[in-house]
Order: structure tokens, then sequence, then C-alpha cells
């Protein structure tokens, strides 16, 4: 059987959950500003949340995963809910016909999957005000203690994560980027949603850079690739989380997509990816730049409901928050210490060697070019998969100094692993490096790209990163 989402709310307002959702008669029609619904929960910060909130919340979780205990395949478990994630990302490669990432898909897919999650904890609950809160890792830069305490059930899932904080490029935090930096994560810069396919690896490169929402599907050159936000910050967290075994190698649960969504902490990153989605769009008007087409608002995505029937969630009703039925605490991005100023307990920087080294030359300058403003663009091409999960800073330096000193972080690298397959580095890569050129001042740079420690990496080192060539073009 078959439930619209619309239904599971109106199973809510019949049942225990009278009253708690005030549905948006225009729910379908994208771009209609929702009426006020103080009533819709609030998904706040998890330091946020108060003791009370917190013991619900665990409680709730507790027993999704108790049933799954019993019986893996109880569709009210926690270990059914995750599947769902594990079906549409663990596909053979990266093309597989229900991968939802690499793709369009990936932020309305995330945000009805935590929307339907968060329905099922909210049942379970018996709590109309419950919501999922989010992990806002440009403020907290290591796992939150909420999510680690060893006797809660949001610990419960196969962590190594590394004994070190997040670095500001995991973030996609650039503090000699003026724009970037005060963007604080970078990726809200992106000017489109939708990514226009190309053959040309370079020029398809270039679209993704700028693109939040990535590539239609289904599209003409059958093309995937990470859209701007995809690529970092959503993927250094999964490996930073996830981390790796020093002895084996083995991932985390969050270091493979197959698996990630066993982690509780999965919900409250997704959480904020989401919430910095809106944000993007609370920006001029890039909500006008989400597709307008059929093929993108009447998409279904599918979901097992806690009694083993399936829910469907379509794109259009992702993109109206009161129809999914929750808000925001705030969509502020930067309530954070100013960068550089960042504390990092605990933390001693032991640097990687680097995994690419290469010697640039800048084109003519901008002004000697053609007098119109335009942008360096360091691109990376023929990039071969590193065959391991992998997050790296690229950074440049004066090629006079050998590139010891004076690096300047211009962008990041990952590789998150889906279904133990490591097929999804782009294979040409792009980073804006005209604020670096700037300070640099130097037409020859060395480029550097170094790894952040994932664990292990004395037993395993990681090898050189195969690629054809690095060059700057002016854009
Ligand atoms: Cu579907 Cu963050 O992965």
């Amino acid at each position: 059987m078959t439930t619209s989402y619309e239904q599971v709310l109106d199973g809510e307002r019949r049942g225990v959950l009278v009253g708690a959702l005030a549905f948006a008669a225009s729910a379908a029609i994208p771009g209609t500003a929702p009426a006020a619904t103080p009533s819709r929960p609030v998904r706040k910060s998890i330091e946020a949340l108060t003791s009370d909130e917190l013991r619900t919340l665990e409680g709730a979780v507790s027993e999704m995963m108790a049933r799954s205990k019993k019986d893996i395949r109880d569709p009210k478990g926690w270990f059914m809910n995750a599947e769902s994630h594990n079906e549409f990302c663990a596909q053979p490669g990266i093309g597989g016909a229900n991968q939802i990432h690499y793709c369009y898909w990936f932020l309305p897919w995330h945000r009805a999957f935590l929307a339907v999650t968060e329905r099922k904890l909210r049942e379970i609950a018996k709590d109309s005000s419950l919501a999922f809160p989010y992990w806002n890792w440009s403020a907290a830069r290591s796992i939150p203690d909420r999510f680690s305490r060893p006797e809660s059930p949001l610990s419960a899932s196969v962590r190594y994560t590394p004994k070190r904080a997040l670095a500001d490029g995991e973030v996609d935090l650039f503090v000699n980027d003026p724009i970037k930096k005060a963007l604080v994560v970078a990726a809200l810069g992106a000017s489109k949603f939708v990514a226009t396919p190309q053959t040309d690896p370079v020029k398809l490169a270039r679209e993704l850079a700028d693109s939040f929402g990535g590539l239609p599907r289904p599209n003409a050159f059958g093309r995937f690739g990470n859209s701007r936000l995809e690529g970092t910050p959503h993927g250094p967290i999964h490996n930073y989380v996830g981390g790796q075994d020093e002895n084996t190698g083995a991932v985390g649960d969050m270091g493979d997509f197959e698996t990630a969504a066993r982690d509780p902490i999965f919900f409250a990153h997704h959480g904020n990816l989401d919430r910095l989605w809106e944000n993007w769009r609370g920006r001029g008007s890039n909500r006008e730049l989400e597709p307008k087409g059929k093929a993108f608002l009447s998409h279904p995505f599918s979901f097992p409901w806690l009694d083993g029937s399936t829910v469907q969630v379509t794109v259009a009703e992702t993109l109206n928050l009161d129809s999914m039925g929750y808000q925001y605490d705030t969509l502020e991005v930067s309530q954070i210490a100013p960068a550089g100023e960042f504390k990092l307990e605990g933390f001693s920087p032991k640097t990687l060697p680097p995994i690419l080294q290469a010697d640039v030359a800048l084109p003519l300058t901008p002004e000697a070019a053609s007098g119109a403003p335009k942008r360096y663009v360091l691109l990376l091409e023929g990039v071969r998969s590193p065959r391991r999960p992998l997050t790296a800073g690229v950074y440049v330096s004066p090629a006079s100094n050998g590139g010891n000193e004076a690096r300047i972080l211009v962008g990041n690298i990952s590789v998150v692993p889906s279904g133990g397959k490591y097929s999804n580095l782009d294979e040409v890569l792009v980073f804006d490096i005209t604020a670096a050129v700037g300070v640099l001042k130097t037409p020859q740079l060395k480029v550097l790209v170094i790894p952040n420690s994932l664990g292990g990496e004395e037993r395993r080192p990681v090898k050189a990163l195969a690629f054809r060539r690095a060059r700057v073009i002016l854009d």
C-alpha cells in the first residue's frame, strides 16, 4: 500500500498528534510563501535541546534500535529505516537507476528521508513537537558530546573518528578569500541550482563547481558528479565521523553511503545541509533558480512507513518546509567565533605528506588579457580515484619556496565510498584561486594536495593522487 506524505500528515492530525500541524493547502505549489505555522516542530542545534527534549529523542531512537535488535527486518526498526539510504545510494557504480547522489535528487531526497524518519520518531515518542536536531559543524568542529556519550543511542554506531578537529577545508571555510570567508560555508556562493550537462569534462566540472543542486536526471549525456555542496562540505563530514580503523583500514558507518544512515549523526549532518539549502534559497532570488518542470517537481520518492506500507514524497512537497512539517530555529551559519580563532582543544596537527604536487604558471594577468575583471581558475585534470576514502586540502604556494611555507587553502577534495566502491571522484576538479593569487603575487605557483588524516596513515600511507595535468586558466 502506498500512502502520500499528505496522508501521513493527515494521520497525525487525526491521531494523538491532533492540532500539532497546520497543514498548508498550498503545499504542492513551490515558491508559495507558507502560512505562519508556529506549531511546526523546530529543528534546533543539538546543543540547544533541553534535557527533556534530548531524553524524548533518545527514547524514540532507542526504541527503534531495540526493534531492529529483535528482528532486523522489522519495518518499525532503525535498521530498516537506514536501509532506504542503502537502496538509493549503494547502487553499483554511480549511475544506478535509483542513485540519488551525484545529481539534483541529492537535496530533495535527503530532505524527504529526514522528514519521514523524524515523523516515525515523533509517532513512536507520541510527541508532536519532536524534531531531529542538526549539527552545525561550522561552529562545533568535532562530534558534539551529545552524539558521543557512550550510554546514548545517539552514539550507537561504528565510528573510527580521528582524534582531531575538522579542518577549515573540510567545513568549506576559506579564511584567505574575503568573499568565501564571509559566506562561512563557501558553497553558499553557488550561483545556480542546476548544472547544465556537458560532454566536455572541463566544462562539466565548471558547471558543477558553480551549482548548488547538481546535474538533472535523466540528462542527455548520462553524466553524474558532485554539486558544489555535495562534494565539500558534505563528503568530508562523512569521512571524518566514519574515520578508518588504524589496524584494518575498515571505515566507520558514516564513511560509506551503504551504512551511513545507521549512525544517528547522519540525520544531524544532513539536517545542517538541509538548513544550508534554506539559507541558500533565501539569498537574492536563488529560489527562482530551482527547476520548474514536471520531471523535477512531480518526481516521487518512496520510503517504508512504520506499518510496512510505503509513503511517497514528491520533490514539489520538499520545496516547502511548511508542507514538510518542520522549521529551523535559525538559518544563520555565522553565529560562530571569527574565522581563524577556533579553539582546537587537544588537537595536535600532524600534517601528512602531499599526495600531489605540481608547478603551474599563471596566464596573463586579467588586466593585461582584456581589461575586464576575470578570475583565475585552477584545473586538476584526469584525476583518478585513490581507491580509499579521502579528504584532502588543495593549496597553492609560491613555486620558489618548495611549497613549504605560505600555503593558502583554495579548495578541498573528498571521496566517499558508496557500497564499498570508490567511483565517485570527479575526473576534473576546479578551484577558484583568484584571492590566493592576489595574496601571493607571483606568476609561478606550486599546487599541493595534502590529505586530512582519517586514521592509520602511518601503516597504510595514502598514495600519490594520479592526475594528468594541472593548469590555471582565466575565466
Ligand atoms: Cu546520502 Cu550524506 O549521504
